[in-house]
């Protein structure tokens, strides 16, 4: 899947910029813009731990604080054999600012798996229930 090799590129450089010193468990993002556009995100943890932001939504906040509405796919990089899917709370967020778009969960050593996020996350809550 070569196409989405660029957007794996910056969850890994996000990565390396984590700041996971309690868990020690790094984690990057790549957020693409329908512009062509890739934000990058990685977890930020802090002493309380409940306060910690996953790397996905540092990614999305990043874009939607400068100006972005449109997504096409957002990549999940770890070091972990078995691939890291978003958690629950991103999946929410993910749904309601992206939508049903291609969810890149890939590792270190090269893994790349693709799922679509109504596969991850059916049955959401958004605002079409309001
Ligand atoms: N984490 C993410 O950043 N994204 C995920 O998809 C799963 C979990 C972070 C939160 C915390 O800093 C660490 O990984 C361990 O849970």
């Amino acid at each position: 899947m070569p196409e989405y090799d660029p957007l794996i590129a910056a969850a890994k450089q996000a990565r390396e910029n984590a700041h996971a010193k309690f868990s020690n468990f790094k984690v990057g993002a790549g957020l693409r813009s329908s512009s062509g556009k890739i934000y990058g995100g990685c977890n930020v943890e802090n002493a309380t731990y409940g306060l910690t932001v996953c790397a996905e939504r540092v990614a999305i906040f990043k874009a939607i604080s400068e100006g972005e509405r449109k997504f096409d796919a957002i990549a999940v990089v770890t070091d972990a054999s078995t691939l890291t899917p978003p958690c629950g709370a991103c999946r929410q967020l993910i749904w309601e600012f992206c939508g049903d778009i291609p969810v890149v969960l890939a590792n270190l050593a090269g893994k790349v798996e693709v799922i679509r996020m109504s596969q991850l996350f059916p049955k959401p809550f958004d605002s079409s229930n309001l």
